[in-house]
């Protein structure tokens, strides 16, 4: 069982794929993706051993981030390799989409239970200026097939900025009719965005209040919630969702633990460290090592990040940890 010294328990993980991307979102990869020229991420051996470590210390949800990972070519396999663990109950993929009207299907059929998708902007021209990509068509197309699939859960990731704000009665009336929930995630600043974060960013606790205003309640939060606050309407199907990384306490239930695409263990989004692991993850010999130094490194989880300080850690962007 993964605990760390604050009582905080973890059995859901995220493993980024790679670090690699085709969008330019505006907060994230400003200037796109930069090669560094070797790009060795985790394979599907050393997946393996990881996942069958963090399945025996009661792990039962993985989350898939990236970057982008539907630039794996492999991810229907590395999904399948999933599927064959019986105790993992939900497989989730963080992902833009892009790529998804040709693959979600193959997806589904090799284990995918949750999606998250990123949709910043329900106007094309805006859509396209913060991701440098034109195809919100295309994308929102995709959603509206995940929606008819078996999928168990399907949410939209939206940056909350003094744009989405704006665009905020079209999200209303997006989630009027379709049975999903778009979560407005705060702007972070990180290494990277600095700029971007100064013009951009406003305060999750705007919306909420606008929420209240507009008659959506704040439902309880269940004991293994994750990070968002979720809001009903009895005149919507679907929910909006608040992240609020600046918000207090957002810590204190942190369920969050991640592996980076190159195999680190990184125990805050917006820490100083990575645990560099993948030396334990070449063969089944080393799993009890493996497992060992997590269940290590895992108290030493700190209680809070300190984004409030304007801290933020050694992240220049989420390309290489997902969100
Ligand atoms: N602040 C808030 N959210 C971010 N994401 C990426 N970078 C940031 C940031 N600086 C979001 C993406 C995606 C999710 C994985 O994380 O939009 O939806
Ligand atoms: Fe790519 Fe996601 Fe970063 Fe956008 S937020 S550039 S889709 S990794």
């Amino acid at each position: 069982m993964l605990q760390d010294n604050f009582a905080r328990k973890f059995n859901y993980v995220r493993i980024s794929l790679t670090e690699r991307c085709n969008f330019k979102c505006q907060y994230c990869l400003p200037n796109g993706y930069k090669s560094c020229g070797n790009e060795n991420y985790l394979n599907q051996n050393e997946l393996f051993n990881l996942i069958t470590v963090l399945v025996e210390l009661g792990v039962w949800k993985i989350r898939f981030t990236g970057g982008e990972p539907t630039l794996r070519r492999d991810l229907s396999n590395i999904l399948h390799m999933v599927k064959g663990f019986t105790s993992v109950k939900v497989i989730g993929l963080t992902t833009n989409a892009y790529h998804l009207s040709a693959n979600l299907d193959s997806y589904i059929q090799n284990g995918l239970t949750n999606i998250n998708i990123s949709m910043d902007s329900l106007n094309p021209e805006r859509f396209h200026s913060i991701t440098q990509v034109n195809r919100l068509t295309e994308i929102q197309k995709s959603i509206d097939y995940a929606l008819q699939t078996e999928l168990q859960s399907i949410k939209i990731n939206s940056v909350l900025t003094k744009d989405t704000l704006s665009e905020i009665d079209d999200f209303f009336a997006y989630v009027k009719i379709r049975n999903i929930s778009v979560r407005f995630i705060e702007l972070m600043q990180t290494g990277d965005n600095l700029k971007y974060f100064k013009s951009n960013y406003v305060s999750a606790s705007i919306l909420q209040q606008l929420l209240i205003e507009r008659g959506w309640q704040k439902q309880p939060r269940q004991d293994a919630a994750g990070p968002a606050f979720e809001y009903y309407h009895k005149d919507y199907i679907g929910k909006i969702g608040v992240i609020a990384p600046y918000g207090k306490d957002f810590c204190n239930n942190c369920n969050r633990l991640r592996f980076t695409s190159d195999g680190s263990l990184r125990l805050c989004l917006f820490g100083e460290q990575n645990y560099s692991l993948r030396h334990l993850m070449q063969s089944s010999e080393q799993r009890e090592e493996l497992k060992n130094t997590i269940l290590q490194l895992i108290i030493k989880k700190p209680l809070a990040h300190k984004l409030s300080e304007f801290k933020t850690g050694n992240i220049l962007n989420l390309s290489n940890v997902g969100g």
